[in-house]
């Protein structure tokens, strides 16, 4: 036998990428690794590589075929729009969200793209994230194999995936130039491990980092994040890109492990790349790798387009897709009480109050809107299903827009609720209060609908509240209503899932994926979430979500895990079986009402003595179950080495402590039924390390948690790349450029008296948070770096002269 010593191929780099970058001149390697357009990647006609499509989006596509841009304003092709994230995530249904996969795979190969911009799956720190509804759960678990069923789903139709946005992506608030500080053990038990489960489990073909800082560097400029943890640690075998406009240093980036740069910025980095090579900053064989990803990609895309057909019939596929999308929504409302009202009869007198039901609040503002193929309203639907069988009213109550309301919508809405035997009323956040691009400041619905919900409720006894947002929202009458239904942004479906859950014909299957706290204020992320607009600490560490509450005695209002059902079901004793930390948690699970229904068991891990400070429980697996009355079957859950590790700062390595565990078996995490105790045996010896005394960790804490001083926040001035357009307003002069900047991009986009309310303040948003690096980056060629660094240095001298004219230094004008 010979034994060759084949060079080790880079991870993404296949040899004949490889051997047709040798072939090619440096600029034209350095074209390579920058977008051609929009959405598209460069070809390299020479060789045959055609160049390939990515767009959005998670929860449906979002392909421009005319001017393209990345906050939902231009006009795209018709696409199914499914449930966004939280909705998907809070089926616990992997099998479903392999089909959306599929689904969104097939609506986008044949529409040609590349890769679909999606899943997203950042953990939801703070409620009041702007961009939650298109993330899964504040749990890494969840998140990380809701996010892989989607990838599989999607990649089985030979289109890739991108998983986004890596990483520590948790608020919108200067997203583009905020630096995010986290420990390294939050860091990887928290943050990363989401992304870890769905690469290992589905090898993504692609990943987005993210637009913010990471412990002082760029999420894309980050070799560690990037090649060493991505890469070497967990075997991602494909491409990263950068999100939409998020370079910073081209240079810094291709040496760090980021292959594409997104989209096309007219080649205004290439000669400093280039540069970088020849001053020996940058090793020539970085730029390969990079290259030799981004053919490598090309020519996948390219083999499975050739060995694929689009769908025959796009009609009969969306439609296919539109009664998925309604299945996927049922699946995904949480019931969160119910005194019995649910499921309602088809007959008596209804009264369905609320606007959204004539103009569903479906999805999110940004970059994942989607124009729909159909839109079904809770009105028309609740019309067919109650035929002649019942007495349907209609009110709106407040405007669907805005969520305001007059007096006289109040009115009517009282009068159509007292001559009704039952009351549907919906509300939740209109569209402007939720978007990408801004955080909300207040987890507050509309106060008409507050108005509404306390008005109806006190002088009826039959009142059902659905909730149509994207995030949770503060319920301080939760106790008014006889149900709540969570509907979340149900997609084009939505109106007609939320009348088959009402009615019984679909069961509400879903579990939260998320906490819904009494007040925001007793979350320890509160205290340090979107209040510096350049820096965010993240003090609480681990506690986030559930891991708060159920450690610190703190209740949410609603618990992560919960939603009732239409029926009962009873759990045996979990028996556990296998040796050492590969255990398997059986429970026996029995249907006892008399409807068929779904259940999620959760398989929580609690470790009694640890070295390090844990929260009290967390979920390492859980099985959804789907029974007939009186049915009864497994749920199977298995747990592994990592469902008990934790994560040693000080050695970079995992390990589990030796000792007893606790296996608790749940429906929510604080409804636990049954616990097990086994004991686990380990030589690991995991380094002491901080403790904070409270779920906030004081400065001189979180400062040994870092390992370093805790950094300053950057200072808004002297200006720099990352400084944001809103930024300039520090010098006259600034605002001046300011405002021609903006009148500059006002005239590139169609926003007019039409333009829906949330379109209107994403753009707005990101107007505003560009960074001025941008300038150079989207000019196509009429900004240079080398004229936005002279720009800089005049506004910067004419800034601190003003400044100090202000404090009235003399000799200074
Ligand atoms: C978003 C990405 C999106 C991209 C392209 C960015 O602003 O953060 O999620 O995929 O735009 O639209």
């Amino acid at each position: 036998m010979t034994v060759t010593d084949a060079p080790v191929l880079p991870h993404g780099v296949t040899e004949q990428a490889l051997e047709i970058v040798s072939r090619l001149p440096r600029e034209e390697r350095i074209r390579l690794i920058s977008g051609a357009s929009m959405w598209y990647s460069e070809a390299l006609d020479s060789e045959g590589v055609a160049s390939f499509m990515m767009t959005d989006g998670p929860h449906g596509l979002r392909k421009q075929n005319g001017d393209g841009d990345h906050g939902g304003l231009h006009e795209s092709v018709p696409a199914t729009c499914f449930p966004t994230a939280s909705a998907l995530a809070a089926t616990w249904d992997l099998d479903l969200l392999e089909q959306v996969g599929h689904a969104l795979g097939l609506e986008a190969r044949t529409e040609e793209i590349g890769v679909l911009l999606g899943p997203g799956l950042n953990i939801k720190r703070h409620p009041a994230g702007g961009r939650n509804f298109e993330y899964m759960s504040e749990d890494p678990l969840l998140a990380g194999r809701a996010a892989a069923a989607l990838v599989r789903g999607i990649q089985a139709e030979g289109v890739g995936a991108c998983l986004k946005h890596y990483a520590v992506n948790n608020q919108e608030t200067n997203r583009m130039g905020l630096d995010t500080i986290v420990d390294e053990r939050t860091l990887r038990e928290i943050y990363l491990t989401g992304f870890e489960i769905a690469v290992r489990e589905a090898q993504p073909w692609t990943v987005m980092s993210a637009y913010n800082l990471v412990n002082g560097e760029h999420a894309g400029e980050s070799r560690k994040l990037l090649t060493e943890i991505l890469r070497d640690d967990w075997g991602f075998d494909g491409l990263v890109m950068t999100d939409w406009i998020a370079t910073f240093d081209r240079a810094v980036g291709v040496h760090a492990g980021l292959d594409l740069e997104m989209p096309s910025s007219t080649g205004a980095f290439d000669a400093r790349v280039s540069a970088a090579i020849d001053a020996g900053e940058l090793s020539e064989s970085d730029l390969d790798t990079a290259a030799a990803r981004v053919i490598a990609l090309a020519l996948r895309v390219a083999a499975e387009r050739a060995s694929r057909h689009p769908a025959a019939h796009v009609d009969a596929m969306h439609a296919d897709h539109h009664a998925l999308a309604r299945r996927a929504a049922a699946a995904g409302s949480v019931l969160l009480t119910n005194d019995g009202i649910l499921p309602l009869a088809p007959q008596g007198s209804i009264a369905l109050i609320g606007a959204f039901a004539e103009a569903p609040r479906h999805q999110g503002g940004g970059s994942s809107l989607v124009q729909t193929t159909r839109l079904d309203t809770a009105l028309e639907a609740m019309r067919a299903r109650l035929g002649d069988g019942a007495t349907l009213t209609y009110a709106p109550g407040y405007d669907a827009g805005t969520g305001e309301a007059t007096d006289a919508q109040l009115q009517e809405a009282l009068a159509a609720a007292d001559g009704a035997d039952t009351v549907v009323l919906m509300v939740g956040l209109p569209t402007s209060f939720e978007s990408e691009g801004y955080d909300r400041d207040h987890l507050d619905v509309p106060a008409s609908h507050v108005r509404l919900i306390q008005a109806i409720t006190a002088r009826h006894d039959r009142v059902v509240v659905t909730l149509s947002n994207g995030a949770p929202v503060d319920m301080p009458w939760a106790d008014a209503p006889n149900a709540i239904l969570e509907s979340y942004l149900g997609g084009q479906a939505s109106g007609s899932a939320v009348v088959d859950v009402l009615f019984g014909d679909a069961e509400p299957g879903g579990r939260l994926a998320e906490s819904f706290p009494v007040a925001v204020t007793d979350l320890p992320s509160n205290h340090d979430f979107a209040n510096d607009p350049r820096l965010v600490q993240y003090r609480e560490g681990p506690y986030v979500g559930y891991r708060f509450h159920d450690t610190f005695g703190v209740p949410a209002r609603f618990a992560f895990g919960h939603g009732l059902s239409y029926t009962t079901f009873e759990l045996g004793a979990p028996k556990v079986t296998g040796r050492g930390a590969a255990r398997k948690v059986t429970v026996p699970v029995t249907n006892t009402g008399d409807r068929a229904g779904s259940t999620v068991v959760q398989v929580y891990v609690h470790d009694p003595v640890s070295t390090l400070h844990r929260p009290v429980q967390e979920l390492k697996g859980f099985a959804k179950v789907t029974l007939e009355p009186g049915q009864s079957a497994d749920a199977v859950v298995q747990l592994d080495e990592r469902s008990f590790a934790v994560y040693d700062a000080a050695d970079g390595a995992w390990k589990v402590e030796a000792g007893d565990y606790e296996l608790r078996v749940g429906l929510s995490s604080t409804e636990i039924v049954a616990t097990k105790s086994i004991r686990l045996t380990s030589d690991d010896v995991v380094t002491e390390a901080a403790r904070p005394a409270s779920a906030i960790a004081t400065a001189s804490e979180f400062a040994r948690l870092i390992g370093r001083p805790i950094p300053a926040s950057r200072p808004a001035f002297p200006l720099h790349y990352d400084s944001v357009i809103g930024d300039l307003d520090q010098t006259w002069l600034g605002g001046r450029v300011k405002a021609v900047l903006t009148a500059q991009i006002g005239k590139m986009l169609p926003v007019g008296d039409d333009t829906p309310d949330e379109v209107r303040t994403t753009m707005e948003a990101f107007i505003t948070n560009m960074p001025l690096r941008a300038i150079a980056m989207a000019s196509e060629g009429k900004v240079s770096f080398a004229q936005l660094d002279t720009l800089l240095t005049v506004l910067n001298a004419t800034g601190l002269k003003a400044k100090r004219a202000a404090r009235g230094e003399a000799g200074l004008t």
